[in-house]
């Protein structure tokens, strides 16, 4: 194997790297032959120099070999989708995609990932559920999606081994926040997991990895492309994370506004994403409808029960509790309210999403327990007209001294102004 340090300083010095030599550099890394601080420099220099549209895939194909991979449809017998978003504060999408998916006669089976900062990933907001279980063999998870339609479980750790060293080690030196590390972070992920179709939702704005517009579609573009390289279809909705998606950001609390969605009250933004993801995976899927039609078998499975349905069906395969009433709820609720009188002129999320962190609804560290019932339901987003006095924000807290101090956090993330700001749609673009 060519040495590292020579991959290290032909990628340092802006040389275009070989497949094969990528490839053996992350397997070797995977294996633990390439010690971390070799692959740190190796990041970092990617970081500065880039990585080509071969590289990439060259690195994402590594990924995807360093371990176990699935075939879905294989195992399905059909067409199988599937359904990622970058992540973003209050990002609870999955959770009412897949059962409107699954009522619509579409097999959705997904592996998810745990959170870091802000709010739990999709695995520890369903974790809020009594009895749910994450961690299944993937036999079991087969057997799930085969009976009933519908799963999301935890990612076995041997689906792509190199990303969890590879995504640990970026995280602390400063190497997350690159296209093409991203990409294949994601893509290689997605790959392993075996579904035909995908639909990815790349977040925009400040609290998601891409701030600007432009920089999500390049992401979305490079997805595309590593996905069709690897005879995968990919489509991209660039969705808007300026400020939270939907009210709920903590863990019980977007399990139950999930739950409202699919009893057609959901709020407004987070319907439309939903519904919009899932035109788009029924389009994908074997049903042979477009994405017209398949919106409206959406809005039809809410309309008529069946997603709700789906939904219980799921929790109860694997082993929770569906209702509502056996969610974990926070001991003090604050309420946060307007000051004066004005219009909602801005909302940051990753402030709110910090203050639902630090009232306990998510991770700093790896190793720290997530308190399942803290969080911040937000009434007032962009664009609203507030009179003084008006409630903003409930803090849902563990006690008077957390919720006092996620209130302060919570009112700083609003600003106000005396004309409504320009309206930004959900779904800010579509690429194919
Ligand atoms: N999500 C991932 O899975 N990987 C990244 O690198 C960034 C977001």
């Amino acid at each position: 194997m060519t040495r590292a340090v020579e991959l290290i300083e032909r990628k340092r010095d802006g040389e275009e790297l070989p497949r094969e030599e990528l490839s053996e550099l992350i397997l070797g890394y995977a294996r633990g032959d390439v010690p971390d601080y070799q692959m740190a420099a190796f990041l970092m220099a990617v970081y500065f120099r880039g990585l080509t549209a071969a590289e990439t895939f060259a690195l994402t194909d590594a990924m995807v070999r360093s371990g176990e991979t699935l075939d879905l449809h294989a195992a399905l017998g059909r067409k199988a989708v599937d359904k990622h978003s970058t992540g973003g504060v209050g990002d609870k999408t999955s959770l009412a995609v897949g059962p409107i998916v699954a009522a619509c006669g579409v097999p959705f089976g997904k592996m998810s990932g745990r959170g870091l900062g802000h709010t739990g990933g999709t695995l520890d907001k369903l974790e809020s559920i009594p009895g749910f279980r994450v961690e299944i063999s993937t036999q079991d998870f087969l057997r799930q999606v085969r009976e009933t339609g519908l799963a999301i479980v935890g990612q076995t750790g041997d689906l792509v081994p190199a990303d969890k060293k590879l995504y640990a080690l970026r995280d602390v030196t400063a190497t997350v926040a690159n296209v093409s590390l991203i990409a294949a972070s994601i893509m290689s992920k997605k790959i392993a997991a075996g579904a035909d179709a995908i639909v990815l939702d790349v977040k925009t704005g400040d609290g998601a990895f891409m701030k600007t517009v432009d920089e999500a579609r390049a992401l979305a573009r490079t997805m595309i492309e590593l996905g069709e390289r690897a005879g995968r279809e990919v489509v991209c909705i660039v969705s808007d994370m300026e400020q939270p998606l939907g009210r709920a950001v903590g863990n019980a609390l977007e399990i139950r506004e999930a739950v409202e969605m699919l009893k057609g009250q959901g709020p407004a933004d987070f319907t439309e994403l939903v519904l919009d993801a899932c035109g788009k995976l029924l389009a994908l899927s074997d049903l042979g409808v477009d994405e017209v039609e398949g919106r409206r078998r959406a809005e039809a499975a809410v309309a008529d029960g069946s997603a709700l349905a789906a939904y219980q069906t799921w929790i109860r395969a694997q082993g929770g509790d569906p209702r509502l009433e056996a969610l974990p709820v926070a001991p003090v609720v604050l309420d946060v309210r307007a000051p004066a009188a004005g219009f909602v002129t801005r909302l940051g999320a990753i402030a709110v999403g910090l203050a639902a962190l630090h009232l306990g609804a998510g991770r700093s560290q790896k190793e720290d327990a997530i308190d399942h019932a803290v969080g911040v339901v937000v009434e007032r987003k962009r664009g609203d007209r507030v009179e003084a006095g008006d409630v903003l924000a409930h803090i849902h807290a563990r006690s008077d001294a957390a919720a006092a101090g996620a209130a302060a956090e919570v009112l700083a993330a609003y600003s106000f102004g005396p004309v409504a700001p320009e309206p930004r749609p959900i779904v800010i673009d579509v690429l194919r």
